[in-house]
């Protein structure tokens, strides 16, 4: 029988107590990794360690505000005390709480501590995992890093300026990973991931939105929780040992297309055909 993908390895989902970093850990569990679930949630963080167990899994929940170093220090310090190494970091933790993402709109409409819980906790958590697994990935012998980012990353938007920004710093800090350790084992990249339906985008995001949203995608459908999870085990496994520095478009074709191309098609549509 084939030996699990990630059979033996420890890894550390952050922001896993709920939305995608939940479902993350679990996969990555399913594949056979001891998994930290770690956020700033306790009890959500729980609940998603107790349901990996449950499963037959390895998994302990932690909690830590991925913007603060010495809980980052006393994570860290937690996973490897457990189970002795770490060969997996998956920075998913973000500020998407809804006190956040109404105080980040255009430039001139930014709130400041809008800004600053953006960049703390998108960016700011994202270097301090690395600052401190880094090293005890190294002395394992080497690990993979995943950073989610987002479109609003790569490309203009009309609000969530902060958001994007530090989205935008994901991607410049899994190039310096990459550069700065592939020598000694350590891969870095970065899912540039394009609208999911995780469980508050269901409830609180407007059909509308959804709509147009989908109409940009050249999938049938938005993204699911568990396509993200797949991408994120197989940059973790040895399946991807020669990619790194990458940033992978998980995003049904968002980014992929010409802005145009929607109501072009509605102009076909209408016209019977599609000669140019
Ligand atoms: N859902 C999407 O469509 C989408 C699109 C593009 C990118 N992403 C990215 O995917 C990741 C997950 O998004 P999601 O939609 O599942 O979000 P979510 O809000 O459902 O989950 C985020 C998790 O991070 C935790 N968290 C927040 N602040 C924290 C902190 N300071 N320290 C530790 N944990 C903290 C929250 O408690 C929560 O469990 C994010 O990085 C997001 O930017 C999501």
């Amino acid at each position: 029988m084939a030996q699990e993908k990630l059979a033996g390895k420890v890894a550390i989902v952050t922001g896993a107590g709920n939305g995608l970093g939940a479902d993350c850990a679990k996969v990555l569990a399913g594949h056979g990794a001891s998994v930290a679930v770690v956020d700033i949630n306790l009890s959500a963080a729980q609940e998603v360690a107790v349901e990996i167990e449950a499963q037959g899994g390895q998994a302990m929940a932690v909690k830590a505000d991925v913007s603060v170093e010495d809980e980052i220090k006393a994570m860290v310090a937690a996973v490897d005390g457990r189970w002795g190494r770490i060969d997996v970091l998956h920075n998913n933790a973000a500020a998407l709480d809804l006190k956040t993402r109404y105080a980040d709109r255009d430039v001139c409409n930014v709130e400041v501590e809008a800004w600053d819980r953006s960049m703390n906790v998108n960016a700011r958590g994202a270097m301090l995992c690395c600052k401190h697994v880094i090293p005890v990935m190294l002395r394992g012998g080497g690990g993979s890093i995943i950073h989610s980012s987002s479109g609003f990353g790569v490309m203009g938007d009309a609000t969530l300026t902060s958001y994007a920004c530090s989205k935008a710093a994901l991607l410049a800090l899994s190039r310096m990973v990459a550069a700065q350790y592939g020598k000694q084992g350590i891969r870095s990249n970065a899912i540039v991931i394009g609208f999911v339906l995780n469980e508050h985008a269901q409830k609180e995001v407007a059909d509308e939105i959804k709509q147009i949203l989908l109409d940009q995608h050249l999938t049938p459908a938005l993204g699911s929780p568990r396509q993200i999870a797949d991408v994120v085990a197989f940059l973790a496994s040895e399946e991807s040992s020669f990619v790194t520095g990458h940033a992978m478009m998980v995003d049904g074709g968002f980014t992929s297309h010409a802005p145009s191309l929607v109501p072009i098609r509605q102009f076909f549509e209408r016209k019977g055909d599609n000669k140019w």
